[in-house]
């Protein structure tokens, strides 16, 4: 892909969410285009490839022969590393969704392909780019929170039976990996982990209490200790009726930072009024302006409700990368980072025994 091209992306797996990537790849039109989908249902094939008017597969490998740099693949998360493999093994970068798969055999098979083809691979976690989160990054970074004390990151949702209901793949520890936390709090997960750094052990305990007909938890929460020394909780659910926040917050000897719902809700440093409480900050700075905050997209209660602006940042740091031969920001290895607490988590649940990382 020369710097005067556009980057053609095809779309693997067409339900719920690969209409963001679709709305990201068109919001991008000089950088940009979507030249192929497929889905194993050909129904979904067809409505999509006639809906965007671009030719449509049922068969990832007859799609991969066709000339495009980017595969992004959108199936249930369990065929993930699969799909991503065969993508790179034919020369195509990847945008992954998230979670990059559900084991980390899987993340590393992934990752190592794309390395040996010398492709970019991105994985999905949006969240990485809001207002709130870069805010609280960039407290970091400029050592304001002082020496971490503890952290914690809550994601209080709700999903209906119907929703696990919809797709067989849903609520499988097979292609869904998890439940609460693998599929719904893998995004603050993310943030928990790149605000904290390297976990040391995790305690856990979860349980399946308001949804039948699944495999996976519906409510888990862990204890954790950091490497740095710093203590944290993780909670997770997709049981709490009818959906309230997705937040993380970070103590420090310097301050506190609160971001609910991907926005700043609260920030406050030794010595200082509070800089931002209840308020969404804008800019960055010190001086930054506030402003109360609006209702906002809200996932709680509803799957289809992700916001586009993510995903077109993913998209743009890819195209970057590319041409500058960089990893991207959200790189393969952050993504089996986020992986491997979740599979922790698990573990140390299911046999009751605080765990301890790197994982064996
Ligand atoms: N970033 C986010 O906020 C976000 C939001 C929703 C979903 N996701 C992730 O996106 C992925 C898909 O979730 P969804 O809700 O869109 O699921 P979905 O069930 O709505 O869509 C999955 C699609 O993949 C197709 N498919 C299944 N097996 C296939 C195969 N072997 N080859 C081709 N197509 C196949 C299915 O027919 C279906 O159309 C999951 O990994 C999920 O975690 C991310």
């Amino acid at each position: 892909m020369s710097s005067s091209e556009k980057m053609r992306f095809a779309i693997v797996g067409c339900g719920v969410i690969h209409g963001t990537h679709v709305s990201a790849i068109r919001s991008l039109p000089d950088l940009a285009e979507l030249v192929a989908v497929c889905d194993e249902n050909p129904e979904k094939a067809k409505a999509a490839g006639e809906k965007q008017g671009v030719p449509f597969f049922t068969d990832l490998a007859e799609m991969l022969q066709q000339d495009f740099d980017t595969l992004t693949v959108c199936t249930p998360s369990g065929l993930h590393a699969k799909q991503g493999v065969m993508g790179a093994n034919a020369g195509k970068h990847i945008v992954c969704e998230k979670p990059i798969d559900v084991s980390l055999e899987a993340a590393d098979a992934l990752i190592q392909a794309c390395e040996k083809n010398r492709v970019k691979l991105v994985v999905i976690s949006q969240h990485r780019y809001s207002t709130g989160i870069r805010a609280l990054q960039q407290f970091l970074s400029e050592g304001r929170l002082g020496s971490l004390c503890y952290a914690e990151s809550v994601t209080k949702w709700y999903r209906s039976q119907e929703y696990y209901d919809s797709g067989g793949w849903r609520g499988t520890w097979e292609l869904d990996g998890g439940g609460a936390l693998m599929n719904q709090g893998v995004h603050y997960v993310d943030q928990l982990r790149w605000a904290m750094g390297p976990v040391k052990s995790v305690a856990a305990t979860m349980a399946t209490r308001a949804h039948e007909r699944i495999e996976v938890e519906d409510v888990v929460s862990a204890s954790i200790e950091f490497e740095s020394g710093a203590v944290g909780t993780l909670l997770a659910s997709t049981a709490m009726y009818p959906g309230y926040a997705q937040a993380i917050e970070v103590y420090g000897t310097g301050g506190a930072v609160i971001v609910e719902n991907s926005r700043l809700k609260h920030a406050q440093f030794a010595g200082d009024p509070p800089l931002v409480q209840n308020f969404e900050r804008q800019g960055e700075g010190p001086d930054a302006k506030t402003t109360p905050v609006e209702a906002g997209f809200n996932a709680a209660a509803d799957p289809t409700q992700v916001p586009l602006d993510g995903h077109i940042e993913h998209l743009k740091d890819l195209i970057e990368a590319v041409r500058d031969d960089r990893d991207p920001f959200m790189s393969g290895k952050e993504a089996r980072a986020a992986l491997e607490l979740i599979v922790g988590v698990y573990r140390a649940a299911r046999t009751g025994e605080r765990v301890y990382f790197p994982l064996k």
